[in-house]
């Protein structure tokens, strides 16, 4: 495996490859949600290449970016195992060297859930896919269901630039008990682990009132919140289901649409989200 510290590294790589290439981006800490990822890029691809960069601009603070988990040891030897070609791990500096000025927002996607919560997040990741699309110009992208908003939004900006690049979004990997994996969850005590399993049977059951027949989104969305409001040591952040490609809140679920939630479990808010479609029969 190759490591790759800088643009004109990944340029020299770029240049001479003679095949297809898949780009997992990740900021590292990598779990089995990412190792899947990993996994279908290698078998979709001849060559396969992972960033890890934790990119300061989609965080609130300085301090949030600080103490975001970081486990550079195990990242490297897990995509060795997982026969990654090239990781890509850039520093600060030659991500957003001194003088830089130049985001790319995508505009309603980026306004609502994770946006309206996280002010400046979603341009933080439209811009950094973006250099990252520029510089790999990989054939396909794998993203995580998990992160519905920013799977959608790079759909949106690939389609609106016209980046010759396929976006692959991989299912939300879940613990045996349903806990969808996060970096974040290490933040959480046993207690609020518990808890926090109501997230994943609240979709549940409204994937299971849908498949009753139930469209209506504000019965829909109360379904969640009951469950959500069982137990104290949750508190709802949002509850959405929306269009599937812009992310409108929607009245009624027509075709496909996203399910999300966002639940506050002690110092950790916890995302989660199911796609809602009509199985049509043959
Ligand atoms: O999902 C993530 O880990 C990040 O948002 C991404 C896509 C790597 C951009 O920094």
């Amino acid at each position: 495996m190759q490591i790759l510290k800088s643009f004109n590294d990944v340029s020299l790589v770029v240049d001479n490859l003679s095949g297809t290439l898949g780009l997992v981006p990740t900021m590292g800490c990598l779990h089995a949600g990412h190792l899947s990822l990993i996994k279908q890029a290698r078998m979709q691809n001849d060559f396969v290449a992972v960033s890890i960069f934790v990119n300061p601009i989609q965080f609130e603070s300085e301090k949030d970016a600080h103490e975001y988990p970081r486990n550079f040891e195990s990242d490297i030897a897990m995509l060795e195992s997982e026969n990654v070609d090239f990781v890509f791990i850039p520093d600060i500096g030659e991500v957003f060297p001194y003088g830089y000025q130049t985001y790319v927002t995508v505009t309603e996607i980026s306004r609502v859930l994770e946006g309206s919560r996280r002010p400046g997040h979603m341009r933080g990741v439209a811009t950094i896919v973006t250099k990252l699309l520029i510089v790999f110009r990989p054939d396909s992208i794998y993203c995580g269901q998990k992160d519905g908003q920013q799977s959608i939004l790079i759909k949106r900006l690939v389609k609106d630039l016209r980046i010759p690049v396929d976006v692959q979004v991989c299912p939300t990997v879940r613990d045996s008990d349903g806990l969808a994996l996060s970096s974040r969850n290490i933040y959480l005590s046993a207690k609020e682990r518990k808890s926090s399993l109501l997230l994943y049977s609240s979709l549940c059951s409204v994937q299971d009132a849908f498949r009753d027949g139930i469209k209506n989104s504000h019965i829909l969305r109360n379904i969640i919140a009951n469950v959500l409001t069982n137990d104290s040591l949750l508190e709802t952040v949002y509850i959405s289901i929306a269009d599937f490609d812009t992310l409108e809140e929607l009245d009624q679920v027509c075709n496909k649409a996203l399910c999300s939630i966002a639940v506050k479990v002690g110092s950790v808010v916890l995302i989660d989200n199911i796609i809602l479609e009509e199985v049509l029969n043959e």
